[in-house]
């Protein structure tokens, strides 16, 4: 079987894990132009940069040439799915449900009702960031702090934590995501000047420590899960069983999750856990688990190609502790 998967993150070692667990299957990555390739791939094709409608065109063309069964895309979603190509379009949830979680105030309201539900605000504006901040330690307690982060962002990119810090502490010392207050309405102040500022959503700063779950899941239930999280001595700890594991397992149900897909969780001030976020995709770090036998990839070709079942799964218990080291590759 023949299974593409379009951009996404570590599609070289995710598409490499496929193989490695059935040599029978060919899996293709296509990458941005100017990306670099790794090997792990059956091939890696250069995608060209086309809006939706001939990107689709583009696609139709290389599923029929190349002889591909299964499409499993990240980029352009919606229009590959309705656009009944010749092949499986596989994908993690229904369209309405990947739009809602690409929309941090969205996920936030449709999770209300949960125990791990964080308080969240939508801002459109600086006025309105400003007075949702003078109202904060009534809504939220006294000793609560605030912290920002684009309604609709990735990767991590413009999550601030608003805090009491030196003026040019976020200059000096930007990694530690805090900033002064004022001096960040300020700035968005000052942006405003050139027209809206992108919405952003306010919340409770979670002390932490984050929980990132990597799941395989069938149809809104929960195949296997692996917990990653950080330890302080720079290693992640990787464990298949957890204690948020059913409060992962009532998200994957929620949503009617499939596929792999990824969970976050934050610990509160108070000791309770909250859910960050649901990434419907494979994230990064997925790979590392991989790497320690939990096979979420593995067993997903398997589910995808009818060579697994839901019940027939690997479901052996992993608890360990892996550290990364980085490597110098030639890449062009
Ligand atoms: N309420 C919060 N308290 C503390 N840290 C947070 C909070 N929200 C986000 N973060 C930090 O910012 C990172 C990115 O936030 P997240 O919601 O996962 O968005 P994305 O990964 O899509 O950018 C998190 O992994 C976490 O480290
Ligand atoms: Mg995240």
């Amino acid at each position: 079987m023949r299974i593409w998967f379009n951009r996404g993150f570590s599609l070289a070692p995710i598409s490499a894990a496929m193989i490695a667990a059935d040599p029978t299957l060919e899996v293709y990555a296509s990458v941005g132009e100017g990306m670099p390739t790794y090997e792990g791939p059956t091939e890696t094709w250069v995608e060209p940069n086309l809006p939706a409608a001939q990107y689709v065109e583009w696609a139709r063309e290389m599923v029929i040439a190349r002889g591909i069964d299964i499409l499993i895309p990240t980029r352009y979603r919606k229009a590959l799915s309705q656009a009944d190509l010749p092949c499986r379009v596989e994908l993690p949830g229904s369209i309405e449900t990947l739009a809602l979680l690409e929309d941090k105030y969205e996920f936030a309201q449709a999770i209300e009702e949960e125990p791990f539900h964080l308080l969240t605000t939508p801002v459109a504006t600086t006025w309105q960031l400003e007075s949702s901040i003078f109202t904060f330690p009534q809504v939220h307690g006294e000793d609560a702090e605030p912290c920002v982060k684009p309604r609709k962002g990735v990767n991590g990119l413009g999550f601030w934590h608003l805090t009491k810090v030196n003026p040019t502490s976020h200059l000096l010392n930007p990694d530690e995501r805090k900033i002064r207050v004022d001096l960040y309405l300020d700035a968005m102040r000052a942006q405003e000047v050139d027209g809206p500022i992108d919405e952003l959503v306010l919340m409770e700063f979670l002390p932490g420590p984050e929980i990132s779950f990597d799941i395989l899941a069938h149809h809104g239930r929960l195949l296997k899960a692996v917990a990653r999280t950080k330890q302080e001595n720079g290693r992640q700890r990787i464990q298949s069983e957890h204690p948020l594991k059913d409060a992962a397992a009532r998200l994957i149900e929620l949503f009617k999750l499939h596929g792999v897909v990824n969970v976050q969780f934050r610990k509160a001030k108070d000791g309770s856990w909250k859910a960050l976020e649901i990434n419907s995709r494979p994230a990064g770090g997925v790979v590392y688990g991989e790497k320690v036998g939990a096979r979420i990839i593995a067993d997903w070709a398997g589910l995808l190609t009818g060579r697994l079942t839901p019940d027939s799964i690997d479901r052996r218990s992993i608890d360990t502790e892996i550290a990364i080291s980085s490597t110098v590759l030639e890449v062009s």
